[in-house]
């Protein structure tokens, strides 16, 4: 089969397109033929080698897959042959990753794609939404009616949170970076997007939150506390999720005063029941219309490294270049 593999961490020219031997199915496994997959932020921190994590010689890239069952290993329960599934959290902890035209993946990572779901639909929403699910659900426990503001609404993660937010009942405030992107945040159900360049943006989500939010979202590298605390409300809750060398300065004071609670997570480190919890969530919403996670582009398996080069310069160099996920199709 052909893959999109690296030999060596380095780069995104480490990563290599080529021939590897077809993958058998062990006992409790799927072989699923892939046909599309997403890139995210975490694909290139492992191929770069900035998180280390034991990787299988040759490593296939890559977490979030969707396409159909072509055969299942003897204990595998409830998938069968020609079922189109999608999943996530794969080439993470050991595992094998999925940019391939074909992956042996533990059938407990897999979920049935709804009808009238498109495999890139539901490979640009695997790991941006089972994350957006967690934070929201697990850590920020966000109800019905509650004001949640995302710094970073238009991004892989961003579109994940405004959308499923709303799906919870809530009323959505974000940043983006451009008008294109805010126009976007719009229709996707935000009630309100601010500029991140030039609005004040502590005024005007006091002003559109008078009482502040209860929810803030951080998906920056570099967690901005005084604005997040000036932002919350009385028993708001913050999340963050990026960003491991940050070591921001933090308004103590303010926020125990608020009763406000701070909150951490790492996607891959739920384990499979929580991650299927959430995926049958994002498959109602999926199913329904109320989730769908905007795709910048389409490139082919032979193209990889060029679209980790955008992740990259999109998350890490902050460039804006991106509006919606890399689709790779093998
Ligand atoms: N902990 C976890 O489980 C977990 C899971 C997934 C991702 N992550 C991490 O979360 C982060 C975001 O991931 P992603 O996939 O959403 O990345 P992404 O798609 O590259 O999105 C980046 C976002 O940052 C915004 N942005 C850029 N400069 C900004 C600024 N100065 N102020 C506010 N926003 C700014 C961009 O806005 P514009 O495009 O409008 O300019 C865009 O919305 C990454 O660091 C990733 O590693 C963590």
């Amino acid at each position: 089969m052909k893959a999109a593999f690296i030999t060596e961490t380095g780069p995104p020219g480490v990563i290599r397109h080529g021939d590897l031997p077809d993958p058998v199915p062990g006992p409790r496994e799927v072989l699923v033929r892939v046909r599309a997959c997403a890139i995210n932020p975490i694909d290139t921190y492992i191929r770069s080698g900035v998180v280390a994590m034991s990787l299988p010689a040759p490593f296939i890239v890559g977490c979030d897959l969707a396409g159909d069952v072509v055969a299942v290993g003897a204990d595998v329960a409830a998938l069968r042959p020609g079922m189109r599934v999608w999943g996530s959290n794969q080439g993470l902890l050991g595992r094998q990753g999925t940019f391939a035209e074909l992956a042996a993946v533990d059938e407990r990572w897999l979920y049935p794609t709804p009808d009238g779901v498109a495999d890139r639909d539901a490979a640009a929403a695997a790991l941006v939404s089972i994350t957006a699910h967690l934070g929201l659900v697990s850590h920020a426990a966000l109800g019905a009616g509650e004001t949640l503001f995302v710094n970073g609404g238009s991004g892989g993660v961003g579109t994940a949170v405004v959308q499923i937010a709303r799906a919870l009942g809530a009323r959505v405030l974000a940043t983006a970076g451009t008008e294109a992107k805010r126009a976007a945040l719009l229709r996707l159900g935000a009630a309100a997007v601010f500029d991140y360049r030039r609005d004040d943006l502590v005024a005007a989500v006091r002003a559109a939150a008078p009482e502040g939010v209860n929810v803030y979202w951080e998906t920056q590298r570099e967690p901005a506390f005084d604005q997040a605390v000036a932002m919350l409300g009385d028993r708001g809750r913050m999340v963050v999720m990026a960003g491991r060398d940050a070591r921001p300065p933090f308004p103590v004071g303010p926020f125990y005063v608020k009763g406000c609670s701070l909150h951490g997570f790492a996607m891959f480190k739920a384990d499979c029941h929580e991650q299927a919890a959430a995926a049958a969530d994002i498959n109602r919403w999926l199913a329904a219309g109320k989730l769908r996670v905007p795709i910048d582009r389409v490139l082919p398996l032979a193209a990889t490294a060029e679209g980790h080069a955008l992740q990259e310069a999109n998350t890490i160099s902050r460039t804006g270049v991106l509006a919606g996920k890399i689709v790779v199709e093998p």
